[in-house]
């Protein structure tokens, strides 16, 4: 998994910057895909498949490919922040996990591992289902902060054709005034490495799609901290809403979003 985000991670800093030749086109008003998305894909598709021949692929740009039955499958975001990536901003990231079938054949079940690879400052954040999430060789624990007023979260923003602009006013005015700062960075599998890593005590957003939360969701529950949806219930990667945040701050999350949502 590493290996092969190292290798589509050099083609993403070689193709940064590089805007006139990288064939942007859109998926919605504001929801763009280049060349750079899909050549990373690629390089993470022919490295995978290589590695592991039978198991199955499911892939923001190039969908669902199955692999054997009762086998593995691949959930890749090949490119998360691509707005970021074409405004020239370094803060994007390549998102990959590991989910297991149910064993009874009923479908798709637990993650098991996940990397989250920030290719300009080459920082690789991976976790084992029972290992424990990593920086590296460095262990990861959720931050240890305890008050809603010292907390730094991050969320997403809704954009055009995406998201529901008023329902995320109203969560912002509920958790704005209780908190020490709130930051959008633009690539929500590094929002949630970051909740693993202690650099932000929570992450909320709505609108998301399995590969842009497998990978994270596992990150930040290996190291310690707590994932569900707005009602704080148990968070599936299909659920399109998040939060993420260490204990005792995710209930408190939790709830704000919840009054927020029901008001
Ligand atoms: C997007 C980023 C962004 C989030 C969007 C996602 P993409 O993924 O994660 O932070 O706000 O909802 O779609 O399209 O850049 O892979
Ligand atoms: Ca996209
Ligand atoms: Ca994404
Ligand atoms: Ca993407």
């Amino acid at each position: 998994m590493e290996r092969a985000a190292r290798k589509a991670g050099g083609r993403l800093r070689r193709d940064f910057g590089e805007v006139e030749h990288l064939q942007v086109s859109r998926k919605g008003p504001s929801d763009f895909v280049t060349k750079a998305d899909r050549a990373a894909e690629r390089t993470l598709y022919d490295e995978l498949l290589n590695a592991r021949p039978d198991w199955g692929f499911l892939m923001e740009e190039g969908g669902k490919i199955d692999g054997d039955p009762g086998k593995p499958r691949w959930i890749i975001d090949p490119l998360d922040g691509t707005s970021n990536f074409l405004h020239g901003i370094p803060h994007f990231a390549i998102s990959i996990a590991v989910q297991e079938p149910k064993l009874d054949g009923s479908g798709w079940g637990e993650i098991t591992a996940a990397l989250v690879y920030q290719p300009i400052n080459d920082e690789s954040f991976w976790a084992e289902k029972s290992r424990g999430a990593w920086l590296h060789d460095a262990r990861l624990r959720v931050s240890g902060r305890r008050q809603l007023s010292e907390a730094l979260v991050a969320t997403g923003i809704p954009f055009q054709g995406h998201g529901d602009f008023g329902e995320w006013t109203r969560i912002f005015g509920a958790i704005g005034p209780q908190v020490a700062g709130i930051r959008r960075f633009g690539a929500a599998s590094l929002d949630l490495a970051w909740v693993a890593a202690g650099r932000f005590e929570g992450f909320w957003e709505s609108d998301l799609q399995p590969w842009d939360t497998a990978a994270g969701g596992l990150l930040v529950r290996e190291a310690g901290g707590f994932v569900s949806d707005f009602r704080g219930r148990s968070q599936h990667i299909c659920d399109k809403q998040i939060l993420a945040g260490n204990d005792p701050l995710h209930s408190r999350l939790h709830k704000l979003l919840a009054g927020a949502i029901r008001a």
